[in-house]
């Protein structure tokens, strides 16, 4: 099946961290792969299918550094070519499995589901903070029966903290405060500045002001499903370069058309060291996300399998997910156009 996803683009498949010398089976794109940590240290990704009869190759096992086929027992290497036939020394040509293109950058493993030859490492976009030591991060996955670009639309319009999140990061002031969004070299930012406010209850933990604050977040949508979060606060009547800052990090890659792998980080730039608050800042956001989980999967089993793209009530606070919406259309245009 063809996907509502533009294939020409650095996704994650995993947090480093979670590929060692085992096999991972996972979906992106629509593609079911089979990945694993080579003796080299190198990430593996193969189409999960074993080319002599299309049992999937993470049925079978690791035997040295080639998967072995759980059905007639040939073994797959991690270019994909075979290197083993129990009573043949023969390797048929098509004994072959399509490999992915691999580069592990900021703690993650990114895969290229596209075109092989424009998978350019250097187009990984930057997410420094996930492993710059002037931030202390923490990261989560969250596996979401939606539509990644559902999760773009909610990170790009947080008054939904106010009603989703009113007991962590939200209360009424988000909502309320008036939001700006700007289209500038092929992104999307998205800014709200909430001033003297309550603060809610994580604001009050994370950062220890207990009085009204001024706070800000700017969303800033890297296409096709990478949100960054530019969040800070400060004490209402101080300076702004009193404030605490945090970056919260939204990487987020389409499994199927509704279903999405959510991979998030929170980095701080203060009290790096406390890690009873490192603890308590991811479960807290941890239990946030599953607030949107819970809204996000129910909003798209509403919608079926086809959401209607543009919805037909927009409201003022829909500027920056429908700029996104026009930048993933233009980007999916320009591939199919590529393609025939
Ligand atoms: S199906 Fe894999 S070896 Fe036969
Ligand atoms: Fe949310």
């Amino acid at each position: 099946m063809d996907m509502s996803a533009p294939k020409n683009f650095w996704y994650v498949a995993a947090f480093s961290d979670d590929i060692g010398h085992e096999i991972v089976a996972r979906t992106i794109l629509n593609q079911p792969l089979v990945m694993f940590r080579a003796s080299d240290g190198k990430v593996a990704a193969l189409e999960d299918r074993c080319p002599h009869r299309a049992v999937p190759l993470s049925l079978g096992r690791l035997v040295g550094d080639a998967v072995r086929c759980t059905y007639h027992g040939m073994q797959i290497g991690p270019d994909g070519s075979c290197v083993h036939i129990p009573c043949q020394d023969r390797i048929p040509a098509a004994a072959h499995a399509r490999v992915f293109p691999i580069v592990e950058q900021y703690k993650m493993v990114w895969i290229w589901m596209g075109e092989p030859a424009l998978a350019d490492p250097a187009k990984v976009p930057d997410f420094h903070w996930m492993d710059d030591p002037e931030w202390a991060t923490c990261t989560g996955y969250h596996y979401i029966k939606a539509n990644y670009q559902l999760l773009n639309d909610n990170l790009l319009d947080l008054s939904h903290e106010s009603y989703v999140h009113d007991d962590t990061i939200g209360n009424d002031a988000v909502a309320q405060a008036p939001v700006s969004s700007v289209v500038k070299d092929g992104t999307v930012r998205v800014s709200r500045e909430i001033l003297d406010c309550e603060p809610p209850p994580f604001y009050v933990k994370a950062t220890g002001f207990t009085t009204n604050i001024d706070r800000w977040h700017t969303t800033v949508f890297l296409p096709p499903s990478f949100n960054v979060i530019e969040n800070g606060s400060f004490p209402h009547g101080h300076t702004r370069s009193e404030a605490l800052e945090r970056r919260v990090m939204n990487l987020v890659t389409p499994e199927t058309d509704v279903t999405s792998h959510y991979f998030w980080g929170i980095a701080r730039a203060y009290q790096r060291d406390d890690e009873a608050l490192t603890t308590y800042i991811r479960e807290q956001i941890y239990r946030t996300f599953n607030q949107d989980k819970v809204v996000l999967e129910a909003q798209q089993r509403n919608l079926g399998p086809d959401s209607p793209s543009p919805f037909p009530v927009a409201l003022r606070t829909d500027a920056g997910p429908i700029q996104a919406r026009k930048l993933i259309d233009e980007l999916l245009r320009n591939e199919r156009k590529t393609a025939a």
